[in-house]
């Protein structure tokens, strides 16, 4: 193996043996994921398996009982979300946590304003904003509309959009499209589409295996918050991937 190779191998966000408890609930026992530039990663399971635990883990919202994050091969532990980002890893919850009142620019970077001596530099916010925009190639009127006149599929996008302007290089969704229609589903597929062509990892938790399976480069399922299989777009069928997700261990 050449020395690139091995770059390549490096998963940029790895969870080993991650287990944690809710008082007598056992939510997670010894499980693994990695995630690589460029690659997206399903984590599928059922009602109550785990995985936005397991998510919420590799946010820096709770911390393991046992187990260890690694990234960029390196071991971390977050004390906190905000640490979490830091170190690259951002995640968009299904509740998105957008300011409806205030304009997709000021969303992106909620938080984060540019500041010009003591006041907000709005000239700058507004072309980072376009920038991002651009980069993920999805459409909304403009930087300047308020959230509240976005549609689901446009607000879902702004998530994701924040995700990355925070310096989200592993980005988590979780459940990206359960509240979309059909043709916006596709909008927002197509951006975590663009998200892995820019190199990005990707963790996509959905229950929608027909967004998944042509998507994903690799399908991680939770069973009773037990890793219950790891396939490979080439090897996931839905049959398959359902018989792992009802835990089947004979597959
Ligand atoms: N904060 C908490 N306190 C107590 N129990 C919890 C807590 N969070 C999750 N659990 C329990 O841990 C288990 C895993 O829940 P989790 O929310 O991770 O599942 P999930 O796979 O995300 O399910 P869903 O598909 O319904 O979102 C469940 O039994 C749940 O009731
Ligand atoms: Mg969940």
């Amino acid at each position: 193996m050449d020395q690139n190779s091995d770059i390549a191998a490096v998963p940029l966000l790895a969870a080993n043996g991650v287990s944690k408890s809710f008082g007598h609930v056992q939510a997670l026992d010894s499980v693994n994921i990695a995630v690589h530039a460029g690659e997206i990663v399903a984590l599928l399971g059922e009602n109550g398996a785990g995985k936005s635990t397991f998510i919420k883990i590799l946010a820096g919202v709770y911390a393991p009982d046992a187990g260890e994050l690694l990234v960029d091969g390196r071991p971390v532990r977050f004390g906190s979300p905000a640490e979490a980002l830091n170190a690259g890893v951002a995640t968009v919850y299904q509740d998105l946590a957008l300011v409806e009142q205030r304009d997709v620019a000021s969303n992106l970077f909620l938080g984060r304003e540019f500041t010009k001596g003591i006041f907000v530099d709005r000239r700058r916010m507004y072309k980072e904003a376009e920038i991002a925009v651009e980069s993920l190639d999805f459409h909304i009127p403009s930087v300047r509309t308020t959230v509240d006149l976005l549609s689901g599929g446009q607000r879902q996008a702004v998530a994701i959009s924040r995700a990355v302007a925070m310096g989200g290089r592993i980005v988590i969704l979780d459940e990206p499209t359960a509240a979309l229609g059909v043709r916006e589903s596709a909008a927002v597929l197509e951006m975590i589409n663009n998200l892995r062509e820019q190199g990005r990892g990707v963790i996509l938790i959905s229950h929608n295996l027909q967004h998944v399976l042509p998507l994903a480069d690799r399908i991680f399922v939770l069973h009773r918050g037990r890793p219950a299989g790891v396939v490979t777009s080439e090897e996931a069928t839905a049959e398959i991937v359902v018989r792992l997700i009802m835990g089947d261990t004979s597959v």
